[in-house]
């Protein structure tokens, strides 16, 4: 079913709304097995990947047909330090659940040619034939994937800087409180290309970037704002981080 408008589905809690976008992931795979899943990291996540985990181990859904990309990784990261989003993401999806590793894929933020890398997963998806269903966070700064403000929207897949507010944020993930200042993500054109996009933001941090990106025009400084311009998106929010919410 395609989603053309963009009013958000609002949920009591962070738990409901991960719910929600996990329930839209295992429709999908129980409708089309094979599906092409985009994925991304972040707090927002986690509990979405806990309930894909509790339904496949209920026997609801399985991964073994899937194909997995992710956003996004940092550069100069090895694949084991607990920071990067690969180890992030064994130990928080594909470590449970019935996907053998080689059909997931996260930007190689190790490569020596950063630039032949970005292109070579822009080249993975397009043979895998596209993504079926992007998942999405939103940054406080409105960022989605890595594309900072200011982003282009015929951005693809490349190296960026992160901003001091993004490195701030995900400091917590880095026991020595040192997060690499560049990655390579998805661009913006990229994540437009998917056929279904479902964002997820809960908390009263992303109230105000929730708010500008539903504003309903594309403004750079605002990158997620690039969603308005696509025919299928889906906006799962929790009372916190809906538009006009009071502080609790
Ligand atoms: C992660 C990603 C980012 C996050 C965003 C929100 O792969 O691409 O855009 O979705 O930074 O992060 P959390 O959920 O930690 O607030």
């Amino acid at each position: 079913m395609r989603n053309t408008d963009m009013t958000p589905l609002i949920l009591a809690n962070a738990t409901e709304a991960a719910n929600a976008v996990a329930e839209r992931i295992i429709t999908l795979l129980q409708d089309k097995p094979d599906a092409v899943l985009g994925l991304a990291t972040g707090a927002t996540m986690e509990p979405v990947y806990h309930a894909l985990i509790g339904a496949h181990r209920a026997g609801r859904v399985s991964f073994s047909r899937a194909l997995s990309f992710n956003l996004d990784e940092y550069v100069g990261l090895h694949p084991t330090h607990p920071g990067s989003y690969r180890s992030t993401m064994n130990r928080l999806l594909f470590d449970h659940v019935d996907i053998d590793l080689s059909r997931t894929h996260v930007p190689d933020g190790m490569a020596s040619d950063i630039e032949r890398a970005a292109a070579d997963y822009e080249q993975q998806i397009a043979e895998a034939g596209g993504i079926d269903l992007q998942l999405l966070g939103i940054g406080r700064n409105g960022h989605i994937g890595f594309n900072e403000p200011g982003s282009p929207l015929e951005s693809r897949t490349r190296q960026v800087r992160l901003h001091a507010e993004t490195l701030a944020a995900n400091r917590t993930f880095f026991a020595d409180a040192r997060v690499p200042e560049t990655a390579i993500t998805m661009g913006i054109a990229t994540i437009l290309s998917a056929r279904s996009i479902v964002v997820l933001a809960t908390g009263a941090a992303k109230q105000a970037a929730v708010a500008e990106a539903l504003a309903g025009r594309f403004d750079a400084a605002c990158p997620a704002s690039a969603l308005s311009a696509h025919g299928d998106v889906t906006w799962i929010l929790d009372s916190a981080a809906a538009p006009g919410a009071r502080a609790a």
